[in-house]
């Protein structure tokens, strides 16, 4: 059994994206801009979005934190996000989901210039995306397929089957394994709340992606011997032995699937850091394009 190693796959994306930062310097450029807007308290969103800031910094990127409070209206967060897409010195940024409940996410995501929408989230880089065109693909699907990558892991012909269908994850990898290239070439089957035979699916399953945010909801007995497994869930766990009260944990019963699996991803330490890695990459491309057509 392999262990897909995000944690030192990330730090070695994050190292390559450093150099190419020091050549932009080092040639006179403006390095990459990140700005990254959060709406809201929500203690998991503000750490993911404070790990993305604090990466820039790492790597040289220039970065923004806009925070917005919980009671923000969607006209406040849409002229926000005018002036984003109108400020020059910023070359991405992402808006961090999910949002409070008096803003339509949909609305919101539309606003933002495809150009400098490094989560690949708006509707014309979404279908970029399902039609092999350059794009920006969504961070933790691309960190997915970097990982698959890096660790050479066979998908061509391979039955992969994604668990959850969150416009996020879930239905953009269902459409990038499913793509001619590698890595891609499985047939894919997109479960849901809604599958029938669910465990019988994943049972066949040669590639298993789940992002369902169910602890522990795929057990050994319901996947096969060889199997790869990528495990998306971050849920925090209430654990009062921990210093912050929880700790994190994925879909996945690593302890039991880890013995049947030919891969697998480690919760911390897999899926995550490759977003925020992936995240950076796609900040670096916005940054190249920006160049090339001022
Ligand atoms: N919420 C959970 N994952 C993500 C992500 O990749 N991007 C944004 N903007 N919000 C998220």
């Amino acid at each position: 059994m392999t262990i897909l190693d995000g944690k030192k796959i990330s730090n070695d994306i994050k190292d390559e994206i450093a150099i190419e930062v020091s050549k932009m310097k080092k040639r006179g450029e403006k390095v990459p801009h990140l700005a990254a807007v959060i709406v809201g308290n929500d203690g998991a969103s503000l750490t993911y979005v404070g790990s993305k800031v604090k990466a820039c910094e790492r790597i040289g990127f220039e970065s923004t934190l806009v925070k917005m409070a919980s009671t923000t209206s969607e006209i406040e967060l849409l002229k926000k996000i005018e002036e984003l897409n109108a400020d020059d010195q910023i070359d991405g940024f992402i808006v961090q989901l999910p949002l409070p409940k008096q803003i339509d996410e949909q609305k919101v995501l539309m606003a933002i210039n495809p150009d400098k929408d490094v989560d690949g989230f708006h509707p014309t880089n979404f279908g970029k995306m399902a039609l092999d065109m350059s794009t920006f693909i969504p961070a933790t699907p691309f960190g997915i397929l970097e990982l698959l990558d890096r660790y050479k892991v066979e998908t061509s012909g391979k039955h992969t089957v994604v668990i959850g269908r969150s416009h996020i994850v879930g239905r953009p990898m269902s459409i990038l394994m499913g793509r001619k290239g590698f890595p891609g070439n499985s047939t894919v089957t997109l479960t849901h709340s809604r599958t029938e035979n669910i465990n019988e699916i994943i049972k066949q399953a040669d590639i298993v992606i789940s992002a369902l945010g169910v602890p522990n909801f795929v057990t050994a007995d319901m996947v096969k011997d060889g199997v790869v497994v990528i495990d998306v869930g971050i849920t925090r766990v209430p654990d009062e032995t921990k210093p912050r009260g929880y700790k994190i944990t994925g879909d996945v019963d690593y302890e039991n699937v880890s013995k049947k699996a030919s891969y697998i991803t480690p919760v911390p330490g897999g899926v995550g850091p490759m977003t925020i890695a992936m995240l950076l990459k796609n900040t670096l491309l916005a940054r190249e394009r920006h160049l090339a057509n001022s």
